[in-house]
């Protein structure tokens, strides 16, 4: 990952990096950081970058030319796009103002941001940048909290900071990145280490039981307990999904997908009508429907925003209005299968692990014919995306779509009726009981052999099928 800091303090940026474990990040090449100086660009003989504000006020602003040409530099070093012309194409760089107006920055939006191979981060200082140079350039306007600090290099480190551990291999496996505050809106719980007393303080006496389940469960309790505490308005949005996942596990192999995302966090609930909900993903682009009536889905769209260009629901009788009224096409009909046991499954092959960045373009060549490139991409950088490896070549894969179904299965002809296909389904059902969730997969109605190959597995095929309803390319 590559950072670019546009800044009139370049040795702050460098200095307060050049420590920790950013700076072995920095030294093992998995990140870089570059500190450009916008002073360097500027045209005005004695080095000026700043000037009155038009229709008069306290201090002074940055000027639109110097900050233009240093970020018209930088997207050339990128060999990408500017976010801004190219924001439709795969390979482009987002250019971050960090400024006390922007977006707050979240935990959500360091992983969004981890995804990208380059970043930009431009930096204000005086009262602000002219407003006719940011509107050409920047993508996104991030703020680190409310309140006002003297310029945005604090701010932008802490991004840099934040998106930087999220990076494979920038935290060893002893400082994981993987149990941690604000999964699930939920903060951690606390933790001890030698000596057994202190202060005449005992370590909690179920975490030396040695059993986990038990463990687990004192630490959940803790979380809640802390959230409920220290920030209520998280735990009112953690409460209010466990309740919904509670009363749809009524049907639980008719609702899985929205049961799954609501109990790993992944959806904002947008309408609650008896036991039927319309849900919306963190990033706004999926809306998960359940209901079993034409009337409880028309009172449930009217929670949907109009420009929805992916629904997936359960109830076939609302497909008319949503091709009449919505513009929606129906797509794939699936049957949902669900693994109901909360027990793990046994798994042949041994050696399956988070399928490495470096081999995108052989799972490119290999699903989707090529035309999945940045989606599998995107699933191999979130973690949900495993490989099976024999003798030290891939042999196999498979991930969690982005929806939450579990699926993206791949094995190579030679290594097809080994145990290497059924390991590989068999890991996805682990790995989403260890999250949380309640495994399941979408299958075509039409695919027998899927279907077959998820009953022998154990999974259980709802009585209802789901469908994918979606806008067209350019439709509005
Ligand atoms: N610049 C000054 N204050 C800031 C803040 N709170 N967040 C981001 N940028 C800033």
């Amino acid at each position: 990952m590559i950072f670019h800091v546009l800044t009139l303090f370049p040795d702050m940026i460098r200095e307060g990096c050049n420590n920790s474990i950013l700076k072995r990040a920095m030294e093992k090449n998995l990140i870089e950081i570059h500190a450009v100086d916008i002073r360097d660009y500027t045209q005005e003989k004695h080095g000026k970058v700043d000037d009155y504000t038009y229709g008069g006020g306290a201090g002074m602003l940055m000027q639109a030319q110097p900050v233009f040409d240093a970020w018209e530099d930088v997207v050339k070093s990128t060999g990408l796009t500017s976010g801004k012309e190219g924001a439709q194409e795969g390979r482009r760089v987002r250019t971050v103002y960090v400024t006390p107006q922007g977006t707050p920055f979240s935990q959500k939006l360091a992983k969004d941001f981890a995804k990208e191979e380059q970043l930009i981060f431009l930096c204000g200082h005086y009262e602000g940048i002219d407003e006719r140079v940011l509107e050409e350039i920047v993508t996104d306007q991030v703020s680190i909290g409310d309140y006002v600090l003297t310029g945005g290099e604090l701010p932008a480190m802490v991004m840099i900071d934040a998106v930087s551990r999220l990076i494979p291999g920038v935290l060893g496996s002893e400082e994981s990145a993987q149990t941690e505050s604000f999964e699930n809106d939920l903060l951690e719980y606390p933790q001890y280490s030698r000596p057994e007393v202190w202060h005449g303080k005992a370590v909690p006496e179920v975490l030396l039981s040695g059993d986990h389940k038990k463990i687990k469960a004192w630490r959940l309790e803790q979380s809640k307990e802390r959230t409920k505490r220290w920030r209520p308005d998280l735990y009112e949005k953690y409460a209010a999904r466990e309740q919904l996942a509670a009363r749809l596990m009524k049907h639980k192999k008719e609702n899985a997908y929205m049961i799954d995302s609501l109990l790993k966090g992944k959806v904002k609930i947008l309408h609650v009508e008896g036991d039927a909900a319309v849900c919306q993903s963190l990033d706004g682009h999926l809306i998960m429907l359940c209901c079993e009536t034409l009337e409880q889905g028309e009172k449930l769209l009217q929670y949907v925003p109009k420009d929805t260009g992916l629904l997936l629901h359960n109830c076939a009788a609302i497909n008319g209005i949503l091709e009449s009224e919505w513009g929606l096409q129906v797509g794939d009909e699936c049957y949902q299968s669900v693994y109901t046991q909360h027990t793990a499954l046994p798994i042949a092959h041994k050696d399956i692990r988070p399928y490495p960045i470096e081999a995108l373009e052989y799972a490119s060549a290999n699903y989707g014919d090529g035309k999945a490139r940045e989606y599998l991409r995107d699933r191999i950088l979130s973690g949900e995306f495993f490989a099976a490896w024999q003798d030290g070549e891939i042999a196999g894969f498979c991930g969690v779509h982005d929806g939450g179904s579990l699926g993206l299965l791949y094995v190579e002809p030679k290594y097809r009726r080994t145990s290497i296909g059924s390991s590989l389904a068999s890991y996805l059902v682990n790995w989403s009981l260890e999250h949380g969730g309640i495994p399941y997969a979408h299958i075509r109605v039409h695919n027998v052999a899927s279907l077959k190959m998820q009953e022998k597995m154990g999974l259980y095929v709802g009585s209802r099928t789901v469908f994918w309803t979606y806008r067209r390319r350019g439709e509005k």
